[in-house]
C-alpha cells in the first residue's frame, strides 16, 4: 500500500555486491541447534557473513515470482488480521495489482532503489523494498521504504527485524541522513517493529489515502543506526 500511496515506482541497481545478515538474536530451538549448525559451514559466497541459514540479499530477476507471492501472502493476511475494518478491501486489491512481475522487473532497473529479500532455507520468505531519493550527490539523501513483509508462516523469528535492520545499514552506508515510512494505526506487528528499531512518529495524516487515516514514521541515520 505504502509504495501506491506514495505514487512512486520504487526500484533497485542490480550489483554484483551481496548483502548478508547476522541475525543471532534469532530464537532458535532446541531442534534446530544442529540444523543451525550445518548451515553455518555452508554460508555460499554471495552473501555476507552469516551465522545460520538466514541471508538477507539483494532481489534478482529471477527471485520476482517468488518475491511476489511473499507480498500478496503477507498483504492479505495482514489485512485479514488487523486491516479489515480499517483499510478497505478494494485498496488491498488495488495495491496486490501492482505486485506484477512487469512492474517488480522495472523497480530491479532502477539506479536508486533498493530491493532486498530475506532467505530461510534457501527459500524467499521477505522482502524489503525502497528508494533512495536523491540531489545530484552519488551518495547521500531521503530513503524511502514502500514495503518490508514476511510471510504469515515465517513470522516472530526474528527475519522482520533482520531484514530491516539490513535496509538500515544499508541505506547508512549510502550516507542517507533519513529514513521514512508510511504505515497504518492499526498493523500492531509493524508498528512495535519500528519503534523497536528506532523509528519514532513523524506526522499523523488525517484521511491520506483512500480516505483513511496513515502514519509517518521515521529515523535519522547520522547517529547510530
Ligand atoms: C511487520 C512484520 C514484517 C514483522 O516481521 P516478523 O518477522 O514477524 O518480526 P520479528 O519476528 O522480526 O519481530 C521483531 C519485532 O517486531 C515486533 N512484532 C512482530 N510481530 C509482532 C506481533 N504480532 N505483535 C507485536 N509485536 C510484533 C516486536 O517488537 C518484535 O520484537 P520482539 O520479538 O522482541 O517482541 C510482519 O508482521 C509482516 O510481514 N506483517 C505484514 C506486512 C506489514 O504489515 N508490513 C508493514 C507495512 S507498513
Amino acid at each position: 500500500m505504502l509504495q501506491n500511496m506514495l505514487q512512486v515506482s520504487i526500484g533497485v541497481g542490480y550489483g554484483k555486491r551481496l548483502y548478508g545478515v547476522d541475525v543471532r538474536g534469532r530464537r532458535e530451538t532446541e531442534y534446530e541447534k544442529p540444523i543451525m549448525e550445518k548451515a553455518k559451514n555452508q554460508i555460499g559466497k554471495d552473501q555476507d557473513s552469516s551465522d545460520d541459514m538466514n541471508t538477507v540479499r539483494r532481489m534478482r530477476l529471477k527471485d520476482v515470482e517468488d518475491a511476489i507471492g511473499v507480498l500478496v501472502a503477507s498483504f492479505e493476511d495482514s489485512w485479514n488480521r488487523y486491516e479489515r475494518n480499517y483499510y478497505p478491501r478494494k485498496a488491498l486489491e488495488f495495491d496486490i495489482s501492482q505486485y506484477t512481475s512487469e512492474n517488480y522487473r522495472k523497480k530491479i532497473q532502477e539506479p536508486n532503489g533498493f530491493l532486498f529479500v530475506i532467505e530461510e532455507d534457501e527459500k524467499i520468505v521477505g522482502v524489503a523494498v525502497g528508494r533512495i531519493l536523491r540531489g545530484n550527490e552519488k551518495k547521500g539523501g531521503l530513503a524511502l521504504l514502500s514495503v518490508v513483509c514476511i510471510h504469515p508462516l515465517h513470522q516472530r523469528k526474528g527475519l522482520g527485524e533482520a531484514l530491516l535492520g539490513h535496509v538500515l545499514k544499508y541505506c547508512k552506508k549510502q550516507k542517507c541522513h533519513k529514513i521514512t515510512l508510511y504505515t497504518l494505526p492499526v498493523l500492531i506487528p509493524a508498528l512495535h517493529l519500528y519503534l523497536k528499531l528506532g523509528f519514532v512518529p513523524e506526522a499523523y495524516l488525517r484521511k491520506e489515502w483512500w480516505e483513511i487515516d496513515f502514519l509517518k514514521m521515521s529515523k535519522w541515520l547520522l547517529g547510530e543506526c
